[in-house]
């Protein structure tokens, strides 16, 4: 495992072309992308990764005993979607917008995901867009199933409010200092 953060050339790249939708300026560390696949079932059936980036997440989820065919891949940058389906010849990468899942996912899955797994920037995205996307990522889930998200912020990525109104409970399970910047990371567990 890598111990430095993730410096890595098509992620500056996609930062250069468009920071808010990046959210970052480096790549999640290895130690963040572990402890957000921690949080997953190595037996799961459907899991949906958004915002996959260079593929730190991607990876680590793989490393964690994750079917490939399990796991299905969104990334709105379609530079790195095309590296990201280089790199990872199955899962499956999609290019698209996660505002979008339902539509994206139409012609690959309908059935309910066991896990969201999510690097998205959701504290730089517009309310309303924000509030499109968790939608879509919840009603992807079936119930019980969880949306992991990590968030730079001491504060939860979902509002109470707002998770109480999407039908989610969320808790803190880790924080990750090794990060930059450091990260926690959250489960939101869908109620029904
Ligand atoms: C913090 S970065 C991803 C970090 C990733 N774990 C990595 O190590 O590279 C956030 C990613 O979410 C993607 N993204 C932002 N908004 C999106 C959206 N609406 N739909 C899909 N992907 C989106 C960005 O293009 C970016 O690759």
């Amino acid at each position: 495992m890598s111990a430095s953060p993730r410096l890595k050339p098509p992620f500056l790249s996609a930062w250069l072309r468009n920071p808010l939708q990046m959210g970052a300026v480096v790549a999640s560390s290895d130690e963040l992308a572990h402890a957000m696949a921690a949080q997953v079932d190595a037996d799961s059936q459907l899991i949906i990764e958004l915002g996959a980036g260079t593929g730190a997440v991607t990876t680590a989820l793989l490393a964690r005993g994750i079917a490939p065919s399990a796991l299905v891949v969104i990334e709105k940058d379609p530079e790195l979607a095309r590296q990201l389906a280089r790199r990872f010849s199955s899962p499956p990468v999609i290019a698209g917008d996660a505002a979008r899942l339902r539509d994206l996912l139409g012609h690959i899955h309908d059935r309910p995901a066991d896990a969201v797994v999510s690097s998205l920037p959701l504290l730089s995205m517009r309310t309303l867009t924000r509030v499109r996307v968790l939608a879509q990522a919840i009603s992807a889930l079936r119930p019980k199933g969880r949306l992991i998200q990590f968030t730079y912020s001491p504060k939860p990525p979902i509002p109470g409010p707002l998770a109480a109104a999407l039908g989610v409970s969320g808790e803190r399970v880790g924080r990750v200092l090794w990060n930059l910047p450091p990260a926690s990371v959250w489960v939101y567990t869908k109620l029904s």
